[in-house]
Order: structure tokens, then sequence, then C-alpha cells
């Protein structure tokens, strides 16, 4: 049937177990978009960004900060901690980049009050949740009003009823029994937090629902940038491993607030070492249970970047060829430590398995390939070769095939076709079984160190 639209929406979310460094595409592909709009999480997100001012850790803006022509949108679907938010903001403008007019915050996005952080502290461990509160918040936004209190105080009631919002936020609280004076003494500190934001953060609400609707409509070009990832999704991903939000292509037409019939085109990201966070399923980690015992110990607070540094070579543990100690190595070598909570990340061989389902579930038209250069490392291997997981057996059982490693630097200049042999025989069949075209290949954390196959 004709339509009347002119604008379009893209949408691009991680295939993995999140920060498979989705915000540096995002980065390289904003100056083909009006609006850049999250419609999913929070500040459990993690997106760091290299501009030409340092890097930039953001959480709940969305990641294109550096161009002045893109406006920024967080959508219903997230949920929004307010001083958290104010900080992010500030430090964005501590960078030299001035967000104020840019940055829209849609009206119906969900306060993440403070007893959600107090609740999150006390019961979030055993799943290694990032401990913000994002997931009590959800829950609240479902149970809609417990014992004559609302639980979902949604950003727009900031501006009609300041003072109630932060009464409602302390008869939560006071009806949580802290477990500690920590916490008693952090519930105090969120609190005021709350209070001194209102008065900032209400100039960013949009003036209605319908505000990107009404972009769209008028011609907006717009990219939908996900948190978490798929395989995190609170449905389809490893459930209870997972964050409470959905993180698939189709959630960016529920939370991002435009309706699906303005899609245009879906971009997954995948690391080609992967890792994840937290606790959960992870087949093809190096050092299976050994490895995933080391980083969730105590919340992921022992096994800390510092800790690693001190203790142990990257190198030695590289050449030993032992499969925990890969792991180890690959995550000092490329710093996958989390952006949010330093935690270490659990580090394992790409799982093509994994993703072709991940494509198939989420309609991916192209892929963007990041931390190629990473693979660079196998060269210090007794084999020297790079381990990848091509399907599962029927006992779930997981079939490995290794392509030759390489030792030479990925050069941006040299082009798709300069990249070394074992790395173009990975792509093609990353293509051929994912069923996916690989639009871009990242040798490297700046958005310039990109290296584009094809293009839209
Ligand atoms: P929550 O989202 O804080 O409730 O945490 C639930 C799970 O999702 C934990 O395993 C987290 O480590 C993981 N998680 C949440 N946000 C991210 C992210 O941005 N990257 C990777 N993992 C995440």
């Amino acid at each position: 049937m004709a339509s009347n639209k002119s604008g379009y929406s893209d949408v691009l979310i991680g295939l993995q177990y999140g920060d498979e460094g989705k915000a540096k595409i995002v980065d390289a592909l904003a100056p083909n978009y009006d609006i850049v709009a999250r419609f999913n999480g929070g500040v459990n997100a993690g997106h760091t960004i290299v501009t030409n001012r340092g890097t930039l850790a953001l959480r709940q803006v969305p990641s294109a900060v550096e161009y002045p022509q893109c406006s920024l949108y967080i959508g219903s679907g997230c949920v929004v901690s307010p001083a958290e938010l104010v900080k992010e903001i500030a430090a964005i403008s501590a960078a030299g980049f001035d967000i104020s007019a840019r940055l829209k915050i849609s009206p119906h996005a969900t306060l993440v009050l403070p007893h959600h952080i107090i609740l999150d502290r006390m019961h979030g461990g055993e799943l290694g949740t990032t401990g913000n509160g994002i997931g009590p918040a959800y829950a609240d936004r479902a149970f809609r009003l417990r014992d004559g209190l609302l639980t979902n105080i949604k950003i727009e009631e900031l501006l009609v009823r300041p003072e109630e919002v932060v009464s409602i936020a302390k008869s939560h609280l006071d009806l949580v029994a802290k477990s500690s004076d920590e916490l008693e003494n952090l519930g105090k500190e969120l609190i005021q937090g709350l209070q001194d934001s209102i008065e900032f953060l209400i100039s960013f609400i949009a003036p209605s629902r319908d505000y990107l609707v009404e972009k769209l409509t008028a011609g907006a070009k717009v990219l939908f940038e996900g948190a978490q990832s798929y395989m995190l999704d609170v449905v389809h991903g490893d459930v209870p491993y997972v964050t409470s939000s959905h993180t698939g292509v189709s959630a960016a037409y529920v939370g991002g607030d435009a309706p699906p019939s303005f899609h245009r085109h879906a971009f997954g990201i995948v690391k080609l070492v992967m890792s994840r966070v937290g606790r959960g399923p992870f087949p093809s980690e190096f050092g299976g249970e050994v490895s995933n015992q080391y980083c969730t110990l105590e919340g992921g607070k022992t096994h800390t970047r510092d800790y690693e540094k001190k203790n142990f070579n990257p190198e030695d543990l590289m050449k030993s060829g032992e499969a925990f100690k890969v792991g180890q190595a690959l995550r000092m070598f490329s710093g996958e430590y989390g952006t949010g909570s330093g935690r270490p990340r659990r580090i394992g061989m790409l799982d093509l398995a994994q993703l072709r389902a991940a494509v198939l579930a989420n309609g991916i038209n192209s892929l963007f390939l990041t931390k190629c250069d990473c693979l660079r490392e196998f060269s210090m291997t007794p084999n020297k070769q790079i381990p990848i997981v091509t399907h599962y057996e029927a006992d779930s059982k997981l079939v490995v095939k290794f392509y030759p490693a390489f030792d030479s630097v990925l050069e941006v200049s040299g082009g798709f076709e300069k990249l070394p042999v074992g790395l173009k025989e990975i792509i093609s069949d990353i293509e051929e079984i994912s069923a996916a075209q690989v639009m871009g290949v990242g040798v490297g954390p700046h958005r310039n160190q990109l290296i584009m196959k094809t293009s839209l």
C-alpha cells in the first residue's frame, strides 16, 4: 500500500552478549542520519567512543554526540537514571560537545527511582547485574501501582508534579528494608540526587510522545541504537541471565516511539573475539567454567584490570596456548573490562552458530565486524591458528574450525582486498553461515579504522 512517509529508520543492534563496539559503528554511521535514538535499557549500557578530543564513556545518551547536525533521542522504552544523566551530560559538555538543544527524552520514559537501585544492589548479585536498578525499574513499570503508590513514574511527571515524584520516591524507599548502613546512606543520597536533577532534566523532555513520528513524517532519517544485545534479551536471551528489556530489532518499534512502517534496514554488530560480562551460558568461552568462576568471583571485583596487569604477562599467556590463559591474554590485550563496572569480561571464540540464529531472528541485513585486529594476537600461539565455532553437533558439542593467524597490522588504507588471507576466509564463512552481508570491518578503536566492504 502506498504510504506518505518520507523519512525512514534503520536499526542497529549487537548480536552477541553486549560490548560488541556498537557505539563506534553508530558514531561512524551518524553523519548519514538526522537523529540517533535509544529504545531500550538505561545507565547499564556502556558505550565508549573515541573522539578527536579523547575517549567518552556514554551510558544513557545516544552515541552521536560529536555531530552537531544529529539530534539525540531517548525513547519511551528506556529507563532514565536522573542524577546519572545529569552527570553524563556534564561530562559530554566538558569534553566540548554541547547537546543541550539536541537531546530529547520521550515524556513516557520511566524513571529509575532510589529504591530500584537499593533492591538491585541487594538482589542482583545472583544474576551479576550492573547494580543500577534497571531490572527493578522495568519490573515496577509493569507493576504500575502497589499499595496505592504509583510504581511507574514517567519522566513527564517531573514537569507536572515534581514534588509528588520525590515524595513517592521517598515512600518507596522507606518500604524497602535495607541490608546495611551503606545502602541506607545510599538511599538518602539518591533521593537528594533525584531532587537536584529535576530542574535541569525537564528542559530535555520532548514536547510530545509523537516527537519522533512527526520528525520521520517530515523526512528525518533515524538510526535506532540498541543497548545490551540480542543474547541478553529479556525473553529471547539466556533467561534468567539477561537484562530486563527487549534488545532485538523489533523492540526499536516499541520503545523507540516510531511505527515499523518507517523501517528500512537492520545492522548487526559482531565482535570477532566474543565477550560476556556477568553470569550465564557462554558455550565458546576460553577456559569454560574456570573462566566463568574467575571472572565473576565476588561480582567481578577481584580480577580487575589492575590485578591482571600486575600479575600476568599477556604475551606469555598467549604463548602457552592454553584456553583459559588465551582468554585472559585477549582480555588484557584488548582491554575487555566493563565500561561502567570495571568487571573482567569473559572471553570466547566467535560462535557462528549463535550468530546465524541471531541474524535470522532479527532480520539482519548487514553486518559490521569489530575487533578484527584483536585476532592478530593468535599469531603468538604455538599453532598460529584462529579458532572459530562454525556449528554445534547434535549433542551440543562445539565444532571448531581453525584459520591461519596473521601478524600484520590491519591498515584501513589497504582496503578490503589487502586484508590477510585468514581474515578474508573468516569473513567469507561469516557471510555464508549467517546469510547476511558484511558491510564493514573494524580494524581498531577509532571510527576511522573501519574498512567498508559494501554500502547501502
Ligand atoms: P542489568 O541489565 O544491570 O540488569 O544486568 C543484567 C545482565 O546484563 C548482567 O549480566 C549484565 O552484566 C548484563 N548487561 C547489562 N548491560 C550490559 C551492557 O551494556 N553490556 C554487556 N552486558 C550488559
